[in-house]
């Protein structure tokens, strides 16, 4: 018997906090203009200080379950996507199978930054696939204010916080993941480029590591731009190739929302039609891996798209990792 993935549900979580350019302008030395100009960013969510990535992401998982109509015992396994674990063990998805109440499922966390939702999807595919499992959940949640140095302006004015999170079932008609293409490159992207060095077993926490703030998201952003446009546009060519299909297929592009001139130049690449690209960065800043399910949630509730539409979904992050995911609603 053929098995594919389908998408039965989507869900997502903002805090409610905003946090606006001209609020950061009190906090370094910035300026709405230039973040605006730079990036497309206007304001981002932040979490409160009590609040873990556990727990934006249980909201999205419950939106999620709630669309599916099933119940949290029927989900078989948990794959939480996210670089800002609650703690390093247990892991995020643990945490989330607990509140959620889904005591059938395994769970565990994945770690591919930016590109971790669409690592999560290429990974459920291949076992409901194989029939290794019928329903996952896959959440992709991220707090990335956390891991921010708010007295850094290079880094702290691109990130927000979010959840999003999506229910995968076995179909036995050909729709949800039609393709899915996962890449790396560690040399390109050693932690000096993009990365958070301390706080692990190479560097653990010392006074030290606090001192030189080695606890905070560092990044080379011109490099880091350079690679992303180019591999961005590479992993959407070969996940569209995989799925038989062309650009102009593509009824919604979701690229990873870093920044606008990425975007734009990805989707320049594709020669795909500015309409047909989904942009929510200017409102949620760059949310690591809950991006593209964050925008895919947001199209779906607003009946952008619906039954039948294809959907290209593409990112890049930390590593280097990029991904590309067809999916037929
Ligand atoms: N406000 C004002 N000025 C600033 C700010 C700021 N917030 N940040 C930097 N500047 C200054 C710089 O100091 C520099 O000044 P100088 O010319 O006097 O030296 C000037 O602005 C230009 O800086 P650049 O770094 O060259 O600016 P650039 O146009 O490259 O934009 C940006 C920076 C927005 C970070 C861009 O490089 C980018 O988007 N990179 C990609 C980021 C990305 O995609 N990340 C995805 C992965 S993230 C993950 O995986 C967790």
């Amino acid at each position: 018997m053929k098995r594919y993935a389908a998408l039965t549900g989507t869900g997502a979580f903002v805090p409610e906090r905003v946090l606006t350019n001209f609020d950061l302008e009190e906090m370094v030395d910035t300026s709405d203009e230039w973040i605006r100009r730079r990036t497309g960013i206007v304001e981002r969510h932040i979490a409160d200080d009590d609040i873990a990535s556990s727990d934006l992401g249980i909201e999205a998982a419950r939106a999620a379950i709630k669309m599916s109509g099933i119940d949290p015992l029927e989900i078989e396994l948990i794959i939480a996507s996210t670089i800002t674990p609650d703690m390093f063990f247990p892991s995020t998805a643990c945490v989330i199978q607990s509140r959620i109440e889904a005591m059938n499922a395994g769970a565990f966390d994945l770690a591919a930054a930016c590109a971790g939702f669409s690592y999560a999807l290429h990974v459920a595919d291949g076992l409901i696939r194989s029939g290794a499992h019928r329903t996952i959940l896959v959440v992709a949640t991220e707090t990335l204010s956390k891991i921010v140095d708010w007295t850094d302006r290079t880094t702290c004015v691109l990130f927000g916080d979010a959840a999003g999170a999506a229910i995968l079932q076995t179909s036995e008609e050909p729709r949800g993941i039609l393709s899915s293409y996962v890449a790396a490159d560690g040399v390109a992207g050693d932690a000096s480029v993009l990365g958070l060095p301390a706080g692990g077993s190479r560097f653990p926490a010392t006074q030290e590591t606090i001192q030189n703030r080695m606890h905070f998201i560092k990044m080379r952003g011109q490099e880091v731009f350079k690679i992303g446009v180019r591999v961005m546009a590479e992993a959407a060519l070969i996940a569209l190739e995989k799925a038989g299909l062309q650009p102009s297929d593509i009824d919604l592009f979701i690229p990873h929302q870093a920044n606008t001139r990425i975007i734009e130049a990805v989707g320049d690449r594709l020669t795909i039609a500015h309409e047909r690209i989904y942009i929510n960065v200017d409102k949620y800043g760059n949310t690591s891996s809950a991006t593209t399910i964050v925008a895919l949630d947001a199209a779906i509730r607003a009946g952008q798209v619906g039954e039948g539409d294809k959907i290209l979904l593409v990112s890049f992050g930390g590593g280097f990792t990029w991904a590309g995911t067809v999916i037929q609603l």
